[in-house]
């Protein structure tokens, strides 16, 4: 069973109170692994029962699309956590960096997921990637190859469509463009890209993708499984219509390759169902998992021995920038500190 609490922006502290009871009842701390997520329930749901119907043992889960962090610091070594799963390898090292993790020492973890996408103290771990490509109107774009440096190429003037600069996913894109390509040349760039857009950045990378659709630009930056999600979507149609307007381009694929990122897990440094955690932890890593994970997310596994979707793999392959991980969050406030500089929210005419 998976007892869910469903934490939205501003009902946090109404609800916390009530979970945390529910998470903190001693009788039941044998069997059981409580977990902070901000995935969304239907993205790891059914990771979570088949983890249950092979293990027996049961999940608590805590939603919320923030203050998360905070409320593991807050509670300290009283937290019911045992996991936290989040999405980008910047908020993973955030939760590391705040001690609020230990490490996990499993030889099933290390066979399993590529030591990229691991943290080299083993704090945290990835448990699928995406990439960061570009969006490119089928109609109007006749490039089949674009890289992240072209998007500062002034023939995109008045083109290029961004969601904010300080979202994560960028943040995160540009923190590799500073690993690979050194500050000056980051800020530089930026600019360029900055002058490029067509409009102030807004949405997320699903609007991009509309604004291509309705012409208001050409190219736009966005995932990979958001591709998946339009082109899949029942419950709003018209984003299938935003999907078929736009061909999915791999930005570098013929140098360092595409910036890719994960979405991954920690174990709490207080974990008080330890073992349980590190057993669902080995779990999601496995092969089992990852193709749950394929199917139902659109995103690409980690464990090398999983096949992406059938969607995903039409797009051909994809080359990850070899990177690690954690140069990303190494560089990820030196980014957003650019982001600032450059004003790059207020949009083109700033
Ligand atoms: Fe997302």
């Amino acid at each position: 069973m998976t007892r869910t609490w469903k934490i939205v922006d501003g009902g946090l502290l109404a609800l916390a109170a009530g979970a945390l009871l529910t998470l903190s009842q001693p009788a039941s701390a044998q069997g059981e692994v409580n977990i902070y997520s901000y995935r969304e329930p239907q993205l790891i749901d059914p990771l979570l029962k088949a983890f249950t119907e092979k293990s027996g043992i049961k999940t608590n889960v805590v939603y919320a699309n923030a203050g998360l962090n905070e409320r593991l610091a807050a509670e300290g070594a009283n937290s019911p956590a045992d996991l936290l799963f989040t999405v980008d390898v910047g908020r993973l090292s955030e939760a590391k960096d705040a001690g609020l993790t230990q490490a996990v020492d499993s030889a099933v973890i290390k066979a399993n997921v590529p030591a990229q996408f691991r943290d080299p103290q083993d704090n945290w771990f990835g448990i699928s990637m995406r990439g960061r490509i570009v969006y490119a109107s089928k109609e109007r774009v006749k490039e089949d190859a674009i890289t992240y440096e072209d998007l500062a190429d002034p023939k995109w003037k008045g083109r290029l469509c961004t969601r904010s600069g300080q979202h994560v996913y960028n943040t995160s894109l540009i923190a590799t463009m500073i690993a690979n390509k050194g500050e000056a040349f980051t800020e530089t760039w930026l600019k360029g890209v900055k002058a490029n857009l067509a409009h102030k950045p807004a949405g997320g990378d699903r609007e991009q993708a509309r604004d291509i659709a309705s012409g208001k630009c050409d190219i736009a930056l966005g995932n990979t499984y958001y591709m998946a999600l339009m082109m899949t979507n029942e419950k709003n149609p018209e984003q299938k219509q935003w999907a078929a307007a736009i061909k999915p381009l791999f930005p570098n694929a013929s140098d360092r390759g595409t910036h890719i990122n994960i979405a991954g897990a920690a174990l709490t440094k207080h974990a008080p169902n330890k073992a349980n955690a590190i057993k669902l932890m080995e779990f999601l890593s496995s092969e089992e998992a990852q193709k749950i994970y394929a199917t139902a997310n659109n995103e690409y596994p980690v464990n090398s021995k999983v096949e992406p979707s059938a969607i995903v793999a039409g797009w051909g392959k994809i080359k990850p920038d070899p990177l690690p991980l954690e140069n990303i969050a190494k560089y990820r406030k030196k980014a957003s500190e650019l982001v600032d500089k450059v004003n790059y929210d207020a949009g083109p005419n700033s």
